[in-house]
């Protein structure tokens, strides 16, 4: 019997996943990889945290470690081609930000800036690293969130077989939870 974790089903069934962006800067070089791997915590418990899973091979997660801070943000619809395209080239190899049409503006705490016209940014300081076999989960708290004028629905998610798009619609099914 294969009790191996069906990926095909999880791919299938847990789309859409949304898409955030880890911006790093080491030196003057600022760079940013696209995730899914990420978890928000609830604002129930303090200190809020953003958690990343960064493969071990990705520049990011050198940066992070080496820096101990990043910045966690949501992109925005209109900023979903240049996204995408930091997903398929490491910082390592090249400057992103001299192929793309993307800005950033000065964080408050941090030197690594914050993405322009994202939804949402989250500017975080490294707590705690798990290290997997494959990747490391790294914990950042949330020491600033900066809004925007951009709505909850222009976040940008992965919806399976390479489609990448946006939720349209909500529907209220209930108000108050009993
Ligand atoms: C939509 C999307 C989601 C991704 N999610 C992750 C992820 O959660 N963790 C990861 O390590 N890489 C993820 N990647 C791949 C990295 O973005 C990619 O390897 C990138 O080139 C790494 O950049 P860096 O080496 O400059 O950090 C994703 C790529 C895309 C396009």
């Amino acid at each position: 019997m294969n009790l191996s974790p069906n990926i095909e089903l999880k791919s299938k069934l847990e789309k859409p996943e949304v898409i955030g962006a880890v911006i790093t800067q080491r030196k003057n070089k600022v760079n940013l990889c696209p995730v899914n791997w990420q978890v928000v915590s609830s604002e129930y418990k303090s200190p809020m945290v953003v958690c990343i899973g960064l493969s071990h091979g990705n520049y990011s997660r050198e940066v992070i470690l080496a820096t101990k801070e990043f910045t966690y943000a949501y992109p925005s619809q209109e900023q979903l081609k240049d996204i995408l395209y930091c997903g398929t080239v490491s910082g390592r190899e090249v400057n992103k930000l001299k192929q793309m049409a993307l800005q950033f503006l000065p964080a408050k705490k941090n030197k690594c800036p914050i993405l322009k016209d994202a939804v949402l940014n989250f500017e975080c300081t490294l707590m705690q690293t798990v290290e997997m076999e494959t990747f490391s989960i790294l914990i950042g708290k949330i020491e600033i969130i900066h809004g925007s004028d951009k709505s909850a629905l222009d976040k940008i998610y992965a919806l399976g077989g390479m489609e990448y798009g946006v939720i349209e619609k909500v529907k209220i099914l209930q108000t108050g939870r009993t």
